[in-house]
């Protein structure tokens, strides 16, 4: 049966590591023997200059009737004074998707010690975001004019519902593994964390075999530096699982090593996948783009909506042999591009494909 995929590449860097994972994918595709039909459209800043609109109608719909949609990264300084910036567009296809668990996971690879003083081999852990709630999505928001100054507010909001069921997937996770769950909060000052907190509480009497560690945002990111180890799986809400996972990429060695599913429990095919990265401007159009982040997420996809375990398995272990060889991109201090990184990557896949096919 063939496989549907929705593609929107977005800006900056977005289409150059969108097109280097799609490689893996039809890799992946020839050697699982199917098909993925793949529709292409605009998001971000890409669809602004073409629509005027960062989520346009014609996006919507083709969405409407994915299951699984694969993005590259949006946004830009040259739409920063639009008065819809590009990621008004991605907030906006994350809510119309409806998928509130942004799984992201990190790992230290061999040899990337030295690209972070905080790095220590074999760390892993995986940070779950909530995604569409809190101060993102919260109403009311928006600006005014108070006694002739302008003013600017968002609301925090979160329905016990939309906290338990991202708490739950964080306890089936960690239980999964045989670790506990830190769950990250600010229950010292915020209502939305105290019943973030509450909502642990409860939900953790139905998993009496994982430990719980609460920790307030600001200890947990110094916890974070000093006691990695102790974060393998992290619940939090969407403001602060954005921070923290861009931390989880300093202590990996790059914002270019991680990528992300969305999805709304451990079962159910829909998902959204992207790197954990922005449009990175400063880098765009070179092609040294470190395509890694765009290639774990499709590693992502194949395990969380298609259940290929075996392919997901290659692609992350063809990018630890990729790397422990010395390919590089310059965020990592090497030469490679893009291309040469993916070509590379590709040839590992090759190699453990082959090695796998002889021993069974
Ligand atoms: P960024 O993630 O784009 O870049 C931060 C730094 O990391 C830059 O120095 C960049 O060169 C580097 N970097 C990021 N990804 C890399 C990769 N794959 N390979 C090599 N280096 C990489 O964050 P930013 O600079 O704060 O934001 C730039 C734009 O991206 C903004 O418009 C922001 O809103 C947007 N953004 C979008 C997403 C998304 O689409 N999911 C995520 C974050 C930021
Ligand atoms: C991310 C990004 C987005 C977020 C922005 C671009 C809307 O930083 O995916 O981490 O804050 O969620
Ligand atoms: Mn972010």
């Amino acid at each position: 049966m063939a496989r549907t995929l929705v593609i929107l590449k977005g800006d900056g860097i977005g289409p150059e590591v969108v097109d280097a994972a799609l490689k893996v994918l039809d890799w992946a595709a020839q050697k699982g023997g199917y098909a993925v039909e793949r529709q292409e459209a605009l998001i971000g800043g890409a669809a602004i200059d073409r629509t005027g609109d960062p989520f346009p109608s014609e996006t919507r719909a083709l969405v409407d009737r994915a299951d699984t949609v694969f993005l590259g990264a949006v946004g830009g300084p040259q739409w920063d004074r639009h008065p819809k910036n590009p990621e008004s567009g991605l907030l906006a296809l994350r809510a119309r998707m409806g998928l509130w668990a942004n799984l992201r996971p990190f790992e230290v690879f061999e040899g990337m010690e030295s690209f972070s003083p905080l790095a220590r081999p074999h760390l892993r852990g995986m940070i779950i975001r909530e995604l569409l709630g809190g101060l993102y999505f919260g109403q009311p928001r928006g600006r005014s004019v108070v006694n002739g100054e302008p003013e600017a507010m968002e609301t925090s909001r979160y329905a016990r519902h939309e906290i338990e069921r991202v708490v739950r997937l964080g306890f089936q996770v960690a239980q999964r593994q045989g670790v506990p769950l830190v769950s990250v909060d600010k229950a010292n000052v915020l209502e939305t964390s105290k019943l973030w907190r509450q909502t642990v509480e409860e939900v953790r009497q139905d998993f009496p075999d994982v430990p719980v560690i609460h920790r307030y945002v600001d200890a947990a990111a110094m916890e974070f530096v000093k006691k990695p180890e102790l974060y393998q799986v992290v619940v939090t809400e969407n403001l602060f699982g954005d921070i923290l996972s861009d931390l989880a990429g300093g202590l990996v060695g790059s914002l270019g090593l991680l990528g992300s599913a969305t999805v709304n429990g451990l079962q159910g095919s829909r998902g959204l996948y992207e790197p954990v990265h922005g449009s990175a401007p400063d880098i765009q159009g070179q092609g040294i783009a470190n395509p890694i982040g765009a290639i774990l997420s499709v590693a992502l996809m194949m395990e969380w909506s298609w259940g290929d375990r075996e392919p997901a398995q290659w692609i992350r272990q063809a990018i630890r042999d990729t790397l422990k060889e010395g390919y590089r991109t310059p965020d990592l201090g090497g030469h490679d591009t893009t291309e040469s990184f993916t070509g590379r990557v590709l040839q590992q896949m090759e190699q453990i494909h082959r090695k796998e096919a002889m021993s069974s």
